[in-house]
């Protein structure tokens, strides 16, 4: 397992993507109501610098969903903490995730969102990755477009370890 020896996406890319993303969303969502939904844990680093850049009445909610063990994903999804069904209902929601991989994760989040009773729910994720998708979900605001490979840092783990580090950084799990 190695870690790459630059960061795939430096601290200060980030910042700057991160603002223009903020931009971009505070004028969309102009005048509407927002409820932004993070899925914890990987989306929490993203969803911190991002919401700095949104309107004091945005509402915050967080979501819980399991679907990975390792590098490969499972294919179930479990959701361990859902948003409060009033600061959902009747509201614009912008869900915040970290990686777009197989879809699998979004398709299951947004549909827990439309049950909740939301008038319309809007994607973002910070890196949208070039790998098959399982379900049809395509994002509405992408940071970051990468390659079909594992990376670490700003939120992403694997198994549990390296969200810590501040930049995005590819991890090569055999090294040949
Ligand atoms: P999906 O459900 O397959 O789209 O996967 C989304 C979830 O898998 C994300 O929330 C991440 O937790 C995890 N994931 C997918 N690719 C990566 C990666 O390259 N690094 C770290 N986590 C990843
Ligand atoms: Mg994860």
């Amino acid at each position: 397992m190695r870690l790459s020896d630059a960061p795939l996406i430096d601290q200060a890319r980030i910042a700057r993507r991160v603002e223009e993303l903020g931009a971009q969303l505070r004028e969309d969502f102009q005048g509407a109501p927002l409820t932004v939904a993070v899925l914890l844990k990987g989306a929490a680093w993203f969803a911190a610098d991002l919401l700095r850049h949104l309107p004091h009445d945005t509402r915050v909610e967080f979501m819980r969903a399991q679907s990975y063990a390792g590098t490969a994903s499972t294919g179930t999804v479990e959701f361990g903490l859902l948003p409060a069904a009033e600061a959902i209902t009747g509201r614009d929601v912008l869900l915040v995730e970290d990686i777009l991989d197989t879809g699998r994760t979004l398709h299951a989040a947004r549909a827990q969102l439309q049950g909740l009773g939301a008038a319309k729910v809007k994607i973002c994720v910070l890196l949208d990755k070039a790998a098959p998708r399982v379900e049809a979900i395509t994002a509405d605001y992408v940071g970051f477009r990468i390659d079909d490979e594992f990376v670490v840092g700003y939120g992403l783990d694997y198994n549990e370890e390296y969200r810590t580090l501040p930049a995005i950084y590819t991890l090569s799990i055999n090294p040949h």
